[in-house]
């Protein structure tokens, strides 16, 4: 039985993300967890309120919650002075260095059956570090690709836990072949990690080879680990093996903090006016209790959103006319179903 309430923060965000938290929470509430919620800003209207994304109290409030909930925000396509992306901000000062993403099979249209994996993206280091610079009368231009031995011994144990706790297979992402020094260096570490985890079966995969493999049997893979950039794309890669980011949840984990997300953005185009799918959001909820170790409730959320999305409604973006909140309500009653 729990004793104390989970500590959740919740924070909208921008755009849909004020449609899909309150949408996540009402399945939330639908698990009779005890929980003590907390709200939070971050993003681009907190930013044009106060002239910071990320406000030095929204940092100390995920530091002090069990976890978090992030719906999405905004970042404008031109330089802002002053401004930085709410999300990528809150990875560094956290040092979430693990972003998982699931691709799962639901039952939704042009998923592919049989997907079951994991991607763990390096969320610390690589092209992500930022360092860009121009030279040569701005014709030459040129970025820093960092990789360390101590980032990617972290990661790679991150994810050779995860891979032991599934199917027991890791595939090592890198493109080693033509970056032998950095991608030489990932595969090291990872090495080194495996040596604590010999039940883990253990396949190299450079990455483009990776891509057309996921494309055309997904079902091969279990768990795959990998440096920022490759991890950015190749998440969205599997995300649209399963149907797109309606549904594709995520979560960045460190050692003092998690937050979990949807893997899409604020959606301008179609924010405010209810049509947002909320499958993302949930999903990342029922992880979000996986990681606290709340497995039934995780499993039974998840079956609650497949039941729902195989009986109706489902929102536009699947090809019904539910709103966000009908639908939400719907897999509310289905977990309530559930777990009585
Ligand atoms: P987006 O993910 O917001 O939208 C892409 C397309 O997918 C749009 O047509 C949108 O309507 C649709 N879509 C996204 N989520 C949906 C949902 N739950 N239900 C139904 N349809 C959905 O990506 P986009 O348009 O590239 O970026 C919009 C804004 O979001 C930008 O400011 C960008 O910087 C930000 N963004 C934020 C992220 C985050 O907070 N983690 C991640 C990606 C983008
Ligand atoms: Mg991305």
């Amino acid at each position: 039985m729990q004793k104390k309430p989970y500590r959740i923060l919740l924070i909208e965000g921008d755009g849909i993300g004020h449609e899909v938290i309150p949408a996540a929470k009402l399945v939330i509430d639908a698990t009779g967890l005890n929980i003590e919620y907390d709200h939070a800003e971050a993003g681009w209207e907190t930013f044009e309120k106060t002239g910071i994304s990320v406000p030095e109290e929204t940092v100390r409030k995920v530091r002090q919650a069990d976890a978090t909930l992030f719906g999405a925000a905004t970042s404008p396509t031109r330089k802002v002075e002053g401004f930085f992306g709410a999300i990528r901000y809150l990875r560094r000062q956290l040092d979430l260095y693990a972003n998982i993403r699931p691709a799962k099979y639901h039952p939704v249209p042009g998923a592919t059956p049989g997907t079951d994996l994991m991607v763990v993206r390096e969320n610390t280091e690589g092209l992500y570090v930022e360092g860009e610079r121009r030279y040569a009368r701005g014709r030459v231009a040129i970025a820093d690709r960092v990789i360390t031995y101590d980032a990617s011994y972290r990661i790679a144990g991150f994810a050779l836990e995860l891979a032991r706790r599934r199917r027991g297979k890791l595939a090592l992402v890198h493109k080693a072949n033509v970056l032998p020094l950095s991608d030489g260096l990932f595969l090291e570490a990872a090495y080194d990690a495996a040596k604590k985890y010999p039940e883990v079966e253990i396949e190299e995969v450079i990455v483009d080879a990776c891509a057309m493999r996921l494309v055309r049997d997904p079902a091969q893979f279990d768990v795959l680990v990998m440096e920022n950039l490759f991890g950015d794309i190749i998440s969205d890669l599997t995300a649209g093996l399963v149907g797109g980011l309606g549904i594709a949840p995520s979560g960045n984990i460190g050692e003092e903090a998690a937050i979990f997300e949807p893997v899409h953005g604020s959606a301008p185009d179609i924010a405010g006016r209810g049509l947002a799918n909320p499958t993302a959001a949930i999903l990342s909820a029922a992880m979000m209790f996986d990681h606290l170790g709340e497995y039934q409730v995780a499993k039974a959320m998840e079956k609650a959103v497949d039941l729902t999305l195989e009986q109706g409604p489902r929102t536009a973006d699947l090809g019904g006319n539910a709103k966000t909140m009908e639908f939400a309500e719907a897999v509310a009653a289905n977990l309530n179903a559930i777990l009585d």
